[in-house]
């Protein structure tokens, strides 16, 4: 059976002092819940260590942002995926539509990523999703299927069912303007009928696909409800713990 997630993303917010203090007050809330899915929360790397020796990590999963498609050397800068596991962190997102938009990240380079992260036993948290223009004409599945194809169906069956699947709209992310449940579940549906059609059907029922993108307490629930959505990445909303606590309740 896939697993339920809600996932944040923090993006480039909080100070350390910050992170700390709502990675503290997510942590405290989910004490006194007991909740029908998996919550983990992606933070920025400077904050992972001191998150972590914050946190309860048996209720409260942790994750990095990125990691480097490297593993090791003169890369200035870079942050690998050794480094992102040495912190206790055991997820990290990977091909977020703004580090392909912004960062030139391309499947090739996401590929090295992905091998990176299964090497530093981390699970990869994947995303995937079209642009407007994308939306408009009509190409989606055709974009979301080969960004897919083309990062990911290298991996055996056994590596792809460690992956975590997000499809976010861009024209969804930061926007307010929220894919409907209805246009998540086509989607969704299709992604794992992708799968379906590669790796089988018992592979595609184990992989949680969440969705993402302007995700709220207020539409949560709705979009949760559908049959192939298996919960969000959050990106906003995760900064507040109230906001992104009323999402984890959604389930
Ligand atoms: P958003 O971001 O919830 O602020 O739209 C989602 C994401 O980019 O992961």
């Amino acid at each position: 059976m896939r697993k339920n997630i809600v996932a944040g993303n923090w993006k480039m917010n909080t100070t350390l002092q910050e992170g700390v203090k709502l990675a503290t007050e997510v942590n405290d809330a989910l004490k006194s819940r007991t909740p029908n899915c998996d919550v983990i929360i992606c933070v920025p790397f400077t904050h992972l260590a001191s998150v972590k020796a914050a946190i309860d990590d048996s209720k409260l999963g942790l994750g990095a942002e990125n990691c480097a498609d490297k593993a090791k050397g003169a890369f200035t800068g870079e942050v690998s995926g050794a480094m992102v596991a040495s912190t206790g962190a055991k997820y990290v997102i990977l091909g977020h539509s703004e580090r392909r938009q912004y960062y030139h990240e391309t499947s090739e380079i996401l590929k090295e990523k992905v091998a990176l992260a299964f090497e530093n036993g981390l699970t990869p948290i994947f995303c995937i999703g079209e642009v407007l223009e994308e939306r408009e004409n009509g190409t989606y599945f055709d974009v979301v299927k080969k960004q897919v194809e083309d990062a990911l169906f290298h991996l055996s069956a056994d590596d792809f069912k460690k992956i975590i699947l997000a499809y976010e709209p861009v024209w969804a992310i930061g926007t307010g303007k929220t894919a409907t449940a209805d246009q998540a579940e086509e989607i969704h549906a299709f992604i794992r009928k992708t799968i379906a059609d590669k790796y089988g059907n018992d592979v595609a029922e184990e992989i949680s696909i969440l969705y993402g993108g302007s995700c709220k307490p207020s539409n949560a629930k709705e979009i949760f409800s559908k049959t192939n959505v298996d919960g969000g990445l959050i990106g906003g909303a995760a900064l507040k713990a109230e906001d992104f606590m009323g999402i984890v309740d959604a389930f």
